[in-house]
């Protein structure tokens, strides 16, 4: 069993960013920059801010985060996402969500312009994706699936169930598997034999948020488990995946922490440097 290194893809994602962050900055005199909103005091959207700050500061991209509080007016975020969207120094806008309940989420969003959606959310780039056109692609299913494609150059005819079918992960990672030439089944709280259908793949990304909820009884040998969940328990951080009881059976699995995450946020890095580069060329 492989139990994937989601801190050392990562790390080698963002050293070949770093290196082409330093050429684009010779050749353009200029570095991409990213800029992330987050509005109140949610504590892991604050965790989550400050590790994405960091991480662009280590691979030389500018990045900024504007703060409001809780209580702030929708109209102050989105004129603050026009200005952003008009500014030569901004290549990637970053909305954090959740956002409190009096925001429209939606609206917020169709504000960014999708040639800075850094986290592939506006429908332009959800319609491009599953057009199979160019799009900025979603940092945590593009970190799930460069994961996989590590393991497996080959997923023509391989059999993807996927649990979840938020538009965060679940939706966009179908897309990327279609492409891929995968089966895919899209599995929710809805599906009436979870288990059933879990056996029957090669891959499977869980998502939804239930720690443990995959078993070791669920899975086909030599499956390839990829773990989305964080779920925080009396023992510590948990995924969606039973670890101990899967690594048994699974050819190669992520570990949480230390899989996804990691991916996620070098994606996030990867997607902003994209942005400034085509905005160069554009
Ligand atoms: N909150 C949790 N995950 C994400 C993400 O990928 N993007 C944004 N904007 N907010 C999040």
């Amino acid at each position: 069993m492989l139990k994937i290194d989601g801190k050392k893809a990562a790390a080698d994602l963002k050293a070949d960013l770093k290196k082409k962050v330093a050429e684009l900055k010779s050749t353009y005199n200029a570095v991409p920059g990213l800029t992330v909103i987050l509005v109140g005091e949610d504590t892991p959207s604050q965790i989550y801010v400050k590790n994405k700050e960091k991480s662009a500061n280590e691979v030389g991209i500018k990045s900024e985060v504007i703060r409001y509080p809780e209580k702030v007016e929708e109209k102050v975020v989105l004129d603050k996402i026009k200005e952003l969207n008009d500014n030569n120094e901004v290549s990637g806008i970053l909305v954090q969500l959740p956002l409190p309940k009096h925001i429209d989420k939606r609206k917020v969003i169709e504000a960014i312009n999708p040639s800075k959606d850094v986290d592939g959310f506006h429908p332009m780039n959800v319609g491009n994706l599953s057009s199979g056109y160019e799009s900025n692609i979603p940092c945590t299913p593009l970190g799930c699936y460069l994961l996989i494609k590590n393991i497996e150059k080959n997923l023509n005819g391989k059999h993807a169930v996927i649990i979840g079918r938020s538009n965060l992960n679940g939706k966009p990672m179908a897309q990327l598997l279609l492409k891929e030439n995968c089966t895919v089944t899209i599995t929710h709280s809805k599906t009436k034999d979870l288990k059933a259908e879990c056996a029957k793949a090669d891959i499977i990304i869980a998502a939804v948020g239930r720690p443990k909820l995959v078993k070791a009884d669920w899975v086909k040998k030599d499956a390839i488990i990829i773990d989305v969940g964080i779920n925080k328990t009396d023992s510590g951080l948990v995924g969606d995946v039973d670890f101990d009881g899967v690594s048994k059976v699974a050819k190669a699995i992520t570990p949480v922490p230390g899989g996804v995450g990691p991916m996620t946020i070098a994606c996030l890095l990867n997607n902003t440097v994209e942005c400034f580069k085509k905005a160069q060329s554009s």
